[in-house]
């Protein structure tokens, strides 16, 4: 058995938490180091999770996420104007680097961004000469003597506040936000426009990419997902509908309509199907944490792109092509619209991204193996190595395999984040969030 082998079929059930509003899972980001990781979810709210530090009772015992802060952070609204109704469903999230002891992060709807402080307390002021402990005024004639008031101990708090709502910059729905390596400025993009913020400033926005077309007739392509490159801040790339990427340096022009990379794979006429146009939507775009490279999601497949080649992939790694005879079905129930994301590992090295089924997958960028794993409460035993999965096309099944008509199509693994340096990965599942560890791996550390 060669090591990747062993990496891609070792990972084992960490923790299983039943989403604590029960609540559809919408987005999941962990923070830079790991050590927070942070779930929305349909009914607009936001959980924080805390990874607990390895105690001398229990060494090795680290590891296990736990909730450490729940919060509402946006509630359904009315467009009166348009008579719409928003979504309180939170679209993404995104944690600011930290600089102080406090966190930051930024969590989007369709419409809003919400800039809010997660911060911790421990102590509290006691003795002040004007008021008494409830913060009532004191009888002014009591006070007699000056004191000076103290911090006494109490129970750890764990305090959430808005810092700052970005409004009404977006006609459309945001689809994505970005946090700028510059740590001063971010970018939300909706389905035709891509606006740059100051973390700071809420009543402006400069809008850098607009393909709106003077006639909504002629649209033909929409902007699907949009991200910052992690080292350069004048780059920034935004993928769309048509299956293309469009890279963008801001050093070039303030006004970022004119792309200065387009990524496109040239269409194989052989190759092409009823559903093409459909099936090449690119769902997802993520660059590699060293910067090189992009990888894309669309319906069936992931690519992996370098950043010097425009004219092609240089890597395609079918995520489900049994679906291909599927097709008319997943179009007739709509599964055919929806958007995987997709995720790099900490070294680049191995790629995961969802499925149906809850099944999700991995691929090993350098054996090129593979692997099915599968989310279920079933198969999923605390320190039980995940078991491999087969579906079958056709043909005979064999025992372990499961055939493409049985695969559940309501249950699909959407989102997904790796921890940024260790083989820790989540998985939401509907309204489960699956924490997996690489047992091998992480042991080797
Ligand atoms: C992530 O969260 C942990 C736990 O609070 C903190 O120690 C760490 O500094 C955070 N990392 C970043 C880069 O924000
Ligand atoms: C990425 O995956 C490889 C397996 O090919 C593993 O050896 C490595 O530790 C992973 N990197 C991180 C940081 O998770």
């Amino acid at each position: 058995l060669c090591a990747c082998e062993i990496f891609l079929s070792t990972f084992d059930l960490l923790s299983l938490i039943l989403s604590p509003s029960a609540d559809i899972i919408s987005t999941v980001e962990f923070n830079h180091t790991g050590e927070l990781l942070a779930t929305g979810d349909k009914g607009g709210r936001v959980v924080i999770f805390q990874r607990e530090q390895e105690t001398k009772k229990q060494p090795h015992q680290q590891g296990e996420y736990n909730v450490y802060s729940t919060f509402q952070s946006h509630e359904p609204e009315f467009d009166y104007l348009k008579s719409l109704e928003i979504e309180e469903k939170i679209n993404k999230i995104r944690w600011l680097p930290q600089q102080n002891a406090a966190h930051f992060l930024l969590s989007t709807n369709d419409k809003t961004i919400k800039l809010w402080k997660v911060s911790e307390r421990d102590k509290r002021p006691e003795g002040y000469n004007l008021k008494d402990e409830e913060g009532r005024l004191k009888d002014l004639s009591t006070v007699t003597v000056l004191q000076v008031p103290v911090l006494k101990p109490m129970d750890l708090m764990v305090e959430v506040t808005p810092r700052r709502i970005f409004a009404n910059a977006h006609t459309y729905h945001i689809n994505s936000i970005s946090v700028n390596s510059d740590c001063e400025t971010y970018m939300s993009a909706d389905d035709l426009r891509i606006n740059l913020w100051h973390l700071g400033i809420t009543d402006r926005s400069f809008n850098i990419v607009d393909i709106k077309p003077v006639d909504m007739e002629e649209l033909t392509e929409v902007i699907t997902a949009a991200e910052f490159h992690p080292h350069h801040c004048n780059l920034l790339v935004y993928s769309s509908s048509k299956g293309t990427l469009r890279l963008c340096d801001m050093r070039a022009a303030a006004l970022c309509d004119k792309h200065a990379k387009l990524f496109e794979e040239p269409e194989d006429p052989s190759g092409r199907f009823f559903f093409s146009e459909i099936t090449s939507s690119v769902s997802d775009v993520k660059f590699s944490h060293s910067g090189r490279y992009m990888m894309t999601r669309d319906y069936l497949t992931v690519k992996v792109w370098d950043l010097n080649m425009e004219t092609k992939p240089i890597e395609t790694y079918q995520v489900h092509d049994y679906l291909r005879s599927k097709l008319c079905s997943l179009y007739e129930n709509d599964c055919i619209f929806d958007k995987f994301e997709c995720a790099w590992n900490g070294s680049d090295s191995v790629i995961m991204t969802g499925a149906y089924n809850n099944f999700f997958r991995m691929f090993d960028r350098n054996t090129k193996r593979d692997v099915t794993l599968e989310a279920s409460r079933e198969n999923s035993k605390p320190r039980a190595i995940l078991k491999p999965r087969k579906v079958c096309t056709g043909g005979k099944r064999r025992k372990d395999e499961i055939s493409v008509d049985s695969l559940d199509f309501n249950k699909k693994i959407l989102h997904t984040a790796w921890h940024p340096t260790e083989n820790i990965i989540a998985v939401a599942a509907t309204n489960n969030l699956y924490i997996f560890q690489d047992k091998v791996n992480s042991e080797m550390h």
